[in-house]
């Protein structure tokens, strides 16, 4: 990686942006980059980009390239293409809709078998969002302890319960992510 005389580095990593329909993946980035949030929903087509620079620390720049892939993708044959070279993902469900969670497992199969980084070919560190928990979570029958097990036994980094609309945990989710793929760099 670029290294000045200063010692001041900056990085640039492709990060995957999966999950089912409506989840919340482009709220979530928009969320993030712009500071913004709108309860109108125009869905994705395709994919989707945006940046966000993180100053990681004084001697450190970390952008984000985020790739905002749609929903319906899953069905589609594109998510190889999409998939390449990215270092790090993460995958949305939607807490009041259990359907949503059942595919989470489908996404992360998707891209185990799509994308690796290093000489060894490891899988790339994926994070889970339990995203829309604003809305209550009623509807969703896991418990802390179970996810926490879910994670540990399907490979995921870990997993935070976000809100687009509330701002919850986003920032939060996208930092350990990055922690994990500087340890990898
Ligand atoms: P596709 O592009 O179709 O795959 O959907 P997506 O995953 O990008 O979902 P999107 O961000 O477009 O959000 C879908 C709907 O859910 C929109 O109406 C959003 O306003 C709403 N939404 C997203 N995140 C949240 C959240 O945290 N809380 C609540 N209450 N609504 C949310
Ligand atoms: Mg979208």
């Amino acid at each position: 990686q670029p290294h000045d005389e200063e010692g001041y580095s900056e990085y640039l990593y492709k990060i995957l942006v999966v999950g089912d329909i409506g989840t919340g993946k482009t709220s979530i980035i928009k969320r993030f980059v712009h500071n913004i949030f709108s309860m109108h929903y125009k869905s994705t087509i395709g994919v989707d980009f945006a940046l966000k620079v993180i100053n990681w620390d004084p001697k450190t720049e970390v952008r984000l390239q985020l790739w905002d892939i749609a929903g319906q993708e899953r069905f589609g044959s594109m998510t190889r293409v999409y998939y390449k070279e990215a270092v790090g993902a993460m995958i949305t469900f939607d807490v009041t809709r259990m359907s949503t969670f059942d595919a989470v497992a489908k996404w992360k199969a998707d891209i185990d078998s799509k994308v690796t980084y290093g000489p060894e070919d490891k899988p790339i560190p994926v994070v889970l969002l339990a995203n829309k928990c604003d809305l209550g979570k009623d509807a969703f029958i896991k418990t802390a302890n179970d996810m926490d097990k879910y994670v540990k036994d399907n490979g995921f980094i870990g997993w935070f319960e976000t809100s687009a609309k509330e701002n919850m945990n986003i920032e939060k989710a996208a930092r350990f992510l990055v922690e994990h793929i500087l340890k990898n760099d």
